[in-house]
């Protein structure tokens, strides 16, 4: 077999759903990129596009079974799966993604998905109930855990009439994903563990402090580290945000659920953000009923709660730890000061106050490292999540070289 060592090699899956019709633009574009590609079918797709249709725009007879003796006297299904360097699954239905959460291997896509090294990704296609019930969802959930990309869907009026989310990526940004996706990121592989939005400290049932964090600068951090390639865990506060393409989410509560969940994930984390605007104070004790308003004066009794950052940089085998200072007033001298108190490998420090900082799109940064220091000047929180996502890959690699050379 013939590998031109440029030119990538993707499996393209194609499973059944209406959308299997933008498969063919998706093969078209992709070999336009200079892409090698070998499609397979599975049998409910071949009822929505001809395989012919698909062999001719990517040049390659497209797979269909798994027991085809010819094609597999030409290239057998194991061969197949090492062939591949990235599988893609578009569209990905339901039942598809129910197969592969569950390992099943009864055609010849679901096999090679099993017995593949290659990474995966999907573009999921369906109904937007299918696509809400907590069966897909939960399916959903394990595939990310185990690496595999879930690229979409988008929301918009459906083949079957309805209107909501479901439908396939268009042709043209899956291409990009793909794009992006063969191009290394500096964080290739790499487990980053994110802290994102605020905490709510209950002072009866009904009852809770909190603070005025919306969760964006987090979440952009997240959604910027998984576009350099990082597996991304990402443990948030209550926040109304769209769950950025993540390897796991973790929904959270209290500044004492967050700390849970940072120190049950912490271990083999090469890097830790501490976006999260903790609350400093927690109710010392929580009220089991609803506090009547039968005092003129009311006194809540406050506790320090953990502290997550200075927690997890004390750890013996700690990852390359970054916090975020809020300050009204001398940013970089109490962003330093904060540094060195909490002995962090980075500090990421913003003006706060009226306009500025909480509950806006924008920003700017000042990022502080021992012996260095860099302004990120004004622009959206996602532009400056990746700025600051690319600071901390170069940190990153010079702590690690120094380390290494010692
Ligand atoms: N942080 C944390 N856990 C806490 C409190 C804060 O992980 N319980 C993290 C935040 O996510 C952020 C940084 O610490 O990265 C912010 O620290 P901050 O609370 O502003 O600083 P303090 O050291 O508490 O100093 P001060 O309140 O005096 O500004």
């Amino acid at each position: 077999m013939q590998v031109h060592p440029a030119r990538p090699r993707i499996l393209l899956g194609v499973t059944g759903g209406i959308a299997a019709y933008k498969a063919a633009e998706l093969v078209r574009r992709l070999r336009a990129m200079g892409a090698e590609v070998q499609v397979v079918m599975t049998k409910a797709a071949t009822r929505f596009v001809t395989p012919w249709t698909l062999q001719a725009l990517s040049g390659r007879p497209v797979r269909t079974r798994l027991w085809d003796q010819t094609a597999e006297a030409a290239m057998g299904h194991i061969e197949l799966a090492r062939w591949a360097e990235r599988v893609v699954i578009a569209p990905a239905s339901a039942d598809f993604l129910a197969k592969l959460r569950a390992g099943l291997a009864d055609d010849l896509l679901s096999t090679l998905c099993l017995a593949t090294e290659a990474p995966i990704a999907v573009a999921p296609a369906m109904n937007r109930r299918m696509w809400r019930h907590p069966a897909t969802q939960e399916n959903l959930a394990v595939l990310k855990k185990r690496g595999v990309q879930v690229w979409g869907p988008a929301t918009g009026a459906q083949a079957c009439g309805e209107t909501g989310p479901g439908r396939m990526l268009e042709a043209a940004e899956l291409c990009e994903r793909i794009r992006a996706w063969l191009r290394p990121g500096p964080l290739n592989g790499k487990r980053v563990l994110i802290t994102a939005g605020p905490t709510r400290e209950a002072i009866d049932p009904v009852r809770f402090l909190s603070n005025r964090s919306s969760g964006k600068m987090g979440y952009a951090l997240a959604q910027a580290a998984a576009e350099a390639g990082a597996q991304v865990v990402l443990v948030s506060g209550p926040t109304a945000l769209a769950p950025p393409p993540v390897a796991e989410l973790v929904r959270v509560e209290s500044a004492k659920e967050m700390y849970e969940a940072v120190m049950a994930r912490v271990e083999n984390t090469a890097i830790f953000i501490a976006a999260a605007a903790v609350a400093d104070y927690t109710p010392a004790v929580v009220q089991p009923h609803k506090i009547k308003k039968e005092t003129e004066w009311l006194h809540l009794e406050l506790v320090k709660t953990q502290d997550i950052l200075a927690e997890v940089a004390r750890r013996p085998k700690r990852p390359f730890t970054v916090g975020f200072a809020a300050e009204t007033e001398r940013l970089e001298e109490h962003a330093r000061a904060k540094l060195e108190r909490k002995g962090l490998d980075m500090i990421a420090a913003n003006k706060v106050g009226k306009g500025v900082g909480f509950e806006v799109d924008e920003n700017c940064l000042w990022v502080l490292w021992p012996g260095g220091a860099r302004r990120l000047p004004l622009a959206s929180k996602l532009t400056l999540a990746r700025q600051l996502v690319a600071l901390i890959a170069e940190r990153y690699a010079a702590k690690n070289s120094a380390k290494d050379s010692r």
